[in-house]
């Protein structure tokens, strides 16, 4: 990767000549701007938090000056269409030109409503339920006087030590790339942020921050060139395309360089290859961070490469609003460089139509009619079911119809908060339906045995004995064990996977009492299943499931849902797995020469392949798939598409959906390719017995990867095609590209 210090200056200058002339620019912005002062322009760009319910140590001092002064430019944790009348109030009203605030918050999985976290949701490879999703959130949000959310997370993770995995949709660029778009359209719509139940994007964190080392939250990154084009930033193009407003810059130094000083990312890539016309916020003091990072000696200094390198908005950084005009009046930084930056804020701030009413998204009467609305709970049921991955069934599910009583145990069982997972926003425990409350309606009074056994940390194992007892007196024992929500997210990177606290000990003395037993876990992130496995006999995965988790759980224990997720990441069977993911490259040394060879690559104590693939999960019903058939042998790289078709059929005697995966391996580079890579997917339905023709297209497009000439395209040759139901899928066909 380049660095491109040296250059910045004059490439600033002609940045800012194209933003200046962008249609990106509103046409009110450049009067306004002319009347601004040095500072009040610098004051655009600050952002602060309203100093209650921060992410991250803040003066504690009151904002009023700063807002009467025009020295603030958004505001961050505020929320509530009263709440933030009153702020823009503060602002609009006493300050030189009036100019509302922007209002943001980190609206990850909804606002009171709270769908299933990130990588839950990408589990549903559903994107038109993602898409309402956020639409959902985006209403709810804008009616409670936000503007504008730290939303969508899309980086790529494939570690699951890594907390912040629960946030994005997983190991596959493929996939993230289609959720960041259904994400994107969802938050903003059309794209011309007019409409007042919509939300400005974010898309985060730009870009790498998945990869930190060892799985360890704020760590450095260092992935080459092209890992970072081919693997982190393909979702972020994809936001770009579905017009996400603004970025976010990451917490981590990628090659050397803090991303929020990247002149590389934030300028070479976003504005000059992607023709980006938005702004750019950093993280959480990330500016100020560079000094701890060791790149910039002080806040002057950091605040100079931040802006040179085309980072637009301090986050609670302190720094553009100490030092910006000083660097501006001293020649440091080109006014032009200001403007611009300034510019794309005034923008966003006209198109969201402030300038004509600043409390246009401050109706009490919309936000209480919109909030919890019925059909957002419906939605975040739909969606939480879809979620789900059943990853074991040996016949136990669902629940057989003349099940008389029914054994809840686990310290994830009636746990409102936790069931919510990281990132709440508004969501309130008391609004959450848990998986006991649910069940409690279908397994009234006595039927249904309630006993937390233990709780997810600690040793206390007081509760074994009642737990076990209610196993005894059950025909099933349902156990909900897992991670709670502090352990999930940020900074909540593990060295252990294992079900945390006592919760291996409860399930064995459960097994003790001979009962079918079915796991629930509730988890931001791949936990280790080898170990407990043979304890159960069902495994469901329902991630941190949301506000309607309890009754979207319910609904597939009872069969009234079929289970149709499918994993968004490779699971590990060890910790010394990790980093893991499919899409790995084939080495020099994949397989054993012959029987006694033992140098090949490979582990001593743990085979490579993960416990389940990327991509699997099981049904109540079983699919089958054949006819294979590939339009043509070849396909021209001027030409038409190639149309892949394949049939699938449901073999089983109930409806489910299928999620049909296509991957494709390049034989040959200039560059050595992954084993595999997903590209395409379609979620279908099938009644029992049904057989459908899935059709796919797959175009010289997207075949295009880093060539060794460090140009993006791709490459002839012969190409194989897998499809199937996950990533192991052996069904194949192959093609030459001409
Ligand atoms: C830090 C997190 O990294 C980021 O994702 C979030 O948007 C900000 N804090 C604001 O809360």
């Amino acid at each position: 990767m380049r660095r491109r210090l040296s250059l910045v200056v004059p490439l600033f200058v002609c940045v800012t000549s194209v933003l200046a002339a962008s249609p990106d620019i509103d046409p009110r912005v450049p009067a306004l701007l002319a009347r601004l002062t040095l500072e009040e322009k610098v004051g655009q760009l600050v952002q602060l938090s309203s100093r209650a319910d921060m992410t991250g140590p803040v003066e504690k001092s009151s904002l009023t000056p700063q807002l009467q002064a025009g020295g603030v430019g958004s505001m961050l944790n505020v929320s509530g269409a009263a709440e933030t009348r009153r702020w823009q109030q503060a602002a609009v009203a006493s300050s030189r030109h009036g100019i509302p605030l922007l209002f943001a918050l980190d609206v990850i999985h909804g606002y009171r409503t709270i769908f299933p976290i990130p990588l839950a949701a990408a589990a549903s490879w559903d994107l038109a339920c993602i898409e309402e999703s956020e639409r959902i959130a985006a209403a709810e949000a804008a009616a409670a006087g936000l503007h504008w959310t730290f939303a969508p997370m899309i980086d790529i993770a494939r570690d699951a030590r890594w907390g912040r995995i629960a946030e994005g949709a997983g190991e596959d660029p493929f996939l993230g790339a289609a959720v960041a778009r259904a994400r994107v359209r969802g938050l903003q719509g059309d794209g011309r942020y007019t409409a007042p139940d919509r939300l400005l994007a974010c898309a985060k964190h730009f870009a790498a921050y998945g990869a930190a080392q060892a799985g360890r939250d704020y760590f450095t990154t260092d992935v080459t060139e092209r890992v970072l084009r081919e693997v982190y930033l393909p979702p972020f193009r994809a936001a770009l395309d579905a017009g996400v407003a603004t970025f976010m810059s990451g917490f981590n130094d990628l090659d050397g360089t803090p991303c929020s000083a990247s002149g590389f990312l934030l300028t070479d890539i976003l504005r000059r290859e992607w023709d980006f016309g938005g702004f750019v916020v950093s993280d959480w003091a990330s500016i100020r961070e560079m000094i701890q990072h060791g790149s910039a000696g002080d806040l002057r200094a950091a605040a100079q490469q931040a802006m040179l390198a085309g980072l637009d908005m301090d986050m609670e950084g302190g720094a553009y609003a100490a030092h910006l005009a000083e660097l501006v009046r001293s020649g440091a930084v080109p006014e032009a460089r200001l403007d611009a930056a300034v510019s794309a804020v005034l923008s966003a701030k006209f198109r969201l139509g402030l300038f004509d009413d600043p409390y246009r998204f401050n109706d009490e009467a919309r936000e209480s009619a919109t909030l919890l609305h019925p059909d957002h709970l419906a939605a975040a049921r739909d969606l939480a079911r879809r979620s789900c991955v059943l990853l074991k069934n040996t016949g136990v599910l669902p629940l057989a119809p003349e099940t008389r009583t029914v054994a809840l145990v686990g310290p994830l069982a009636d746990a409102p908060l936790h069931q919510l997972g990281a990132w709440r926003a508004r969501g309130r425990p008391e609004d959450t339906v848990t998986i006991r409350t649910a069940l409690a309606e279908i397994f009234p009074g006595e039927r249904l045995r309630y006993a937390p056994g233990c709780a997810v940390r600690g040793e206390d194992t007081t509760g074994f004995a009642a737990a076990r007892a209610a196993a005894e007196a059950a025909d099933v024992v349902l156990v909900a064990l897992g991670e709670d929500a502090d352990q999930s997210g940020e900074s909540t990177s593990r060295t252990s996977l294992d079900l945390s606290g006592p919760q291996v000990a409860l399930l064995r003395e459960l097994r003790a009492a001979g009962k079918p037993i079915v796991l629930l876990l509730l988890t931001g992130r791949p936990l280790l299943l080898e170990e407990i496995e043979s304890l159960v006999d069902a495994v469901l995965v329902a991630w941190h499931p949301g506000t309607m988790g309890g009754p979207a759980v319910a609904d597939l224990l009872t069969g009234a849902a079929n289970p149709s997720g499918r994993l968004p990441v490779s699971w590990p069977r060890r910790v010394g797995q990790l980093p893991l993911f499919y899409a790995h490259k084939n080495t020099g040394r994949p397989a054993p020469l012959d029987a006694g060879d033992r140098y090949y690559t490979r582990y001593l104590d743990a085979p490579n392949a993960p416990h389940f693939p990327f991509g699997f999960g099981l049904s109540y019903t079983t699919f089958a798939y054949d006819e294979l058939r590939l339009a043509s042998p070849t396909l021209r790289a001027d030409g038409p598409p190639l149309t892949v078709r394949v049939r699938v059929r449901n073999t089983g005697s109930r409806a489910g959906e299928e999620v049909v995966q296509l991957y494709v391996r390049d034989r040959v580079g200039s560059v050595t390719r992954p084993v595999r890579e997903l590209k395409g997917f379609a979620k279908i339905a099938l009644a029992p017995g049904e057989a459908r023709t899935v059709e796919f297209q797959i175009t010289p497009a997207d075949l295009a990867f880093w060539r060794a000439d460090r140009t993006w395209g791709p490459e002839p040759g012969q190409f194989d095609v897998f499809v199937g139901p996950d990533a192991t899928a052996e069904l194949s066909a192959s093609f030459r590209l001409e």
